[in-house]
């Protein structure tokens, strides 16, 4: 394989072209605002060959980016001659900030398909989202492509260490730290795990090459192993590299499998790794259907080819459906808990707090009595109320009560009309047993008799993060 394919990026040229970048404001915002029909400025020069891949002809480029510029791009190996000039070798956009880099479409051709380097793709922000911006010590990105995820971490973390089994990635990967200044970023080649063995690190973000496929034809799609075994040798080994405490972010692709539900096999997975888990599901695909998604067939022909292809060897696995999951895994030592939730139908944003939440919110349950009823409990600011009232005897009375998380992952829970009034007493100033005090008392009725149906209505709203502790 040449070097073209391989290592096709010059790290060392990556400062000069920092500089220029920089110069000619190739910001996210700007960007977005250059439609780069017209190569007139040098920004829509920049625009035209990194993010829209045409061609200009090389004496404009020459004239608009002045040739010290167009030449440490040039030995950089940023430019790729076409017809009708020259466009960018790679997409280069800004976002957060961030320079990322990636493969043009066009480019996933030949010998390239293999080595072909994604962008942010819908599997990419799950990761992103999912993750808590907060700061973290060591970061290991793991099948790290070209490093969106290490990039847009960066700014929490002390040190990432990034890891791709695809040279190509990670050349991409350590021209874009350079490219963005990240000293604490570096790149390694690694078969999984295999570079980091012995090593420890306070957060693992992953979006692996997940995909069922029957065999190895994409690096970035596909994990090369027997139907779901990625996604089980992900959620087995994370664990030993986590530092206690730490925290793992991957999506995954699970099967239901000769009669035993994707939900449980992930359940047997977990037993014993030392992790807590969290597991977020998207409704699960028949094999059909999923071929289509990840086949992409050109033509009717090419499909019934594929899908016989798939579907014959799901059939001969005793794949029955696949599901989707975005899971987080916290290492702590202790009894482990596995909860599964269903994907929301809408998300929006980063939900990387409330993932946070929901592990806090499981800790919360199994605290002893005396931690519970101390403990000052507030509404997370993404919760709202919705209320419907009826007109009852001259009076307004509640008809159905929601409460609705607004952001992030965005469920709704229908909660008791009668004690919708007392959640506005978790503030973060009174103690459970004061709030429990108080609902009894408007009720009429002893403490103890509504303790255990308030204290399992306080715990499923803990566990789903609409409340969380304050103290
Ligand atoms: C779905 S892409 C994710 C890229 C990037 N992290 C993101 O979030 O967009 C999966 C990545 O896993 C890499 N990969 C495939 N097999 C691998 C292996 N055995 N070890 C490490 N990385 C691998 C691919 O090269 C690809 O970059």
């Amino acid at each position: 394989m040449t070097d073209r394919i391989l290592a096709p990026l010059r790290v060392e040229c990556a400062g000069r072209v920092r500089e220029g970048l920089l110069a000619f404001g190739y910001t996210g915002e700007a960007v977005g605002k250059v439609q780069g029909l017209e190569p007139v400025t040098p920004l829509a020069c920049l625009v035209r060959a990194f993010v829209k891949h045409l061609a200009t002809p090389e004496p404009v480029l020459r004239r608009e980016l002045g040739e010290s510029f167009f030449g440490a791009c040039e030995e950089a190996g940023l430019w790729k001659r076409v017809a009708g000039g020259v466009t960018g070798s790679v997409v280069l956009l800004a976002d957060q900030g961030s320079f990322l880099l990636n493969d043009h479409g066009s480019e996933r051709v030949g010998e390239m398909e293999m080595y072909w380097v994604m962008g942010v793709g819908a599997s990419t922000m799950q990761v992103a989202h999912s993750v808590p911006g907060k700061p973290y010590g060591r970061v290991l990105d793991l099948c790290c492509g070209g490093g969106i995820q290490s990039f847009l971490l960066a700014p929490y973390a002390k040190e990432i260490v990034a890891v791709d089994r695809n040279p190509r990635a990670v050349n991409m990967g350590q021209f874009g730290a350079a490219l963005n200044g990240f000293g604490h970023v570096s790149f390694r080649e690694s078969d999984f795990f295999s570079a980091v063995a012995g090593d420890r690190f306070d957060a693992i973000v992953c979006n692996p090459p997940y995909v069922l496929s029957p065999e190895r034809e994409k690096y970035y799609r596909d994990g090369g192993m027997e139907g779901d075994t990625l996604a089980e040798k992900v959620v087995r080994e994370t664990a030993g590299y986590l530092t206690e405490g730490g925290c793992a972010y991957f999506v995954c692709d699970v099967a239901t499998r000769n009669g035993v539900a994707a939900v449980d096999r992930l359940r047997s997975w977990a037993v014993g790794n030392g992790c807590d888990l969290l597991a977020i599901t998207a409704p699960a695909l028949a094999p059909l259907a999923y071929a289509d998604m990840w086949s992409k067939p050109e033509s009717e022909a090419a499909r019934a080819e594929i899908e016989t292809k798939w579907v014959a060897r799901f059939a001969e696995l005793g794949i029955e459906s696949v599901t989707h999951m975005l899971v987080a895994m916290r290492r702590r030592t202790g009894e482990n808990w596995v909860v599964i939730d269903a994907l929301p139908k809408r998300t929006e944003g980063h939900f990387g707090r409330q993932i946070d939440r929901r592990f806090e919110g499981q800790d919360f349950v199994r605290r002893d009595a005396a931690e519970t009823w101390s403990a000052r409990l507030r509404l997370t600011p993404e919760a709202r109320l919705h209320r419907l009232l009826r007109a009852e005897g001259g009076r307004w009375a509640t008809e159905e009560a929601k409460v609705v998380v607004s952001d992030g992952l965005m469920y709704e829970f229908v909660v008791d009309p009668r004690t919708v009034d007392f959640l506005v007493m978790f503030d973060g100033t009174l103690t459970m047993e004061e709030v429990l005090g108080r609902l009894a008392l408007a009720m009429g009725v002893n403490v103890e008799k509504v303790r255990s149906g308030w204290l399992g209505f306080v715990h499923q709203l803990a566990a789903d993060g609409v409340l969380e502790v304050a103290c």
